[in-house]
């Protein structure tokens, strides 16, 4: 497993996804789904970019009794995706089921990874909408932690958090980072940014790029440039 940049394909509808990848041609890079083109256009949108020759981050992030997660996980496996996510609230119980719903009858299963406390959930609403009162980042590593005991292979989290959490969870406990920017590009709404050369440089796995490469007047040049930056 080597280091990928993954493209967010943050698009309400399957013709811009899909106009959105043709500029690509030849390449095909790893791609982010979230639930706004999951819930629009369904599983189907997941078959058509798969069978392109797509690999495919479905960004769903679970969240329910193990049963359900188990359950709903063994239908998103069987949609041969690359990677899903789930949030680490949901306690051990759940992520091991969710482990046990991925896995195919010959064994193989996509990636699972914890999304830990959501970036947008910042220590004071934590304390007050959660009643959790640790200092966020110990939360965060102890979910990445409970992530890494009940079998996943890693978390979604700031770069900023990304070496922390290798040096908790050890260097083959993969994290996946938003919240990147070029040095000379526009932040737009997120705050605590990274170059992709900077990611690199402290250890994320793959990087998750959304705007500076699907609001470029030339995607595939910046997606090019991101590859540069953070794989060669
Ligand atoms: O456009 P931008 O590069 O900001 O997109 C980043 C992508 O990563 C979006 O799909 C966003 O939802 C996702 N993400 C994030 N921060 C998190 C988790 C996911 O920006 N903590």
């Amino acid at each position: 497993m080597g280091r990928d940049v993954i493209i967010a394909c943050d698009f309400s509808s399957k013709e811009e996804t899909l106009a959105f990848l043709d500029k690509f041609e030849g390449k095909k890079p790893f791609v982010k789904i979230g639930m706004e083109l999951f819930y629009a256009e369904g599983p189907e949108i997941v078959r058509e970019i798969k069978n392109r020759g797509h690999k495919i981050f479905l960004d769903l992030k679970l969240h329910d009794i193990p049963n359900t997660v188990k359950k709903a996980m063994s239908v998103l496996s069987r949609l041969d995706v690359d990677m899903v996510n789930l949030h680490a609230a949901g306690a051990r119980p759940m992520m091991e089921a969710a482990i046990e719903g991925l896995t195919r009858d010959d064994g193989t299963r996509p990636m699972l990874i914890a999304v830990t406390q959501l970036t947008s959930t910042d220590q004071e609403t934590m304390e007050r909408d959660l009643m959790i009162k640790e200092p966020i980042d110990r939360v965060v590593m102890h979910y990445a932690s409970n992530a890494r005991e009940s079998g996943l292979d890693g978390v979604v989290c700031s770069p900023l958090e990304a070496e922390k959490v290798h040096s908790v969870c050890g260097d083959d406990f993969v994290t996946v980072t938003p919240g990147v920017r070029f040095a000379d590009g526009d932040k737009g709404d997120q705050k605590r940014v990274m170059t992709p050369a900077e990611a690199k440089g402290i250890g994320s796995d793959y990087i998750v790029v959304g705007r500076p490469i699907t609001a470029s007047a030339d995607p595939v040049s910046a997606y090019e440039r991101c590859v540069k930056e953070f794989v060669s």
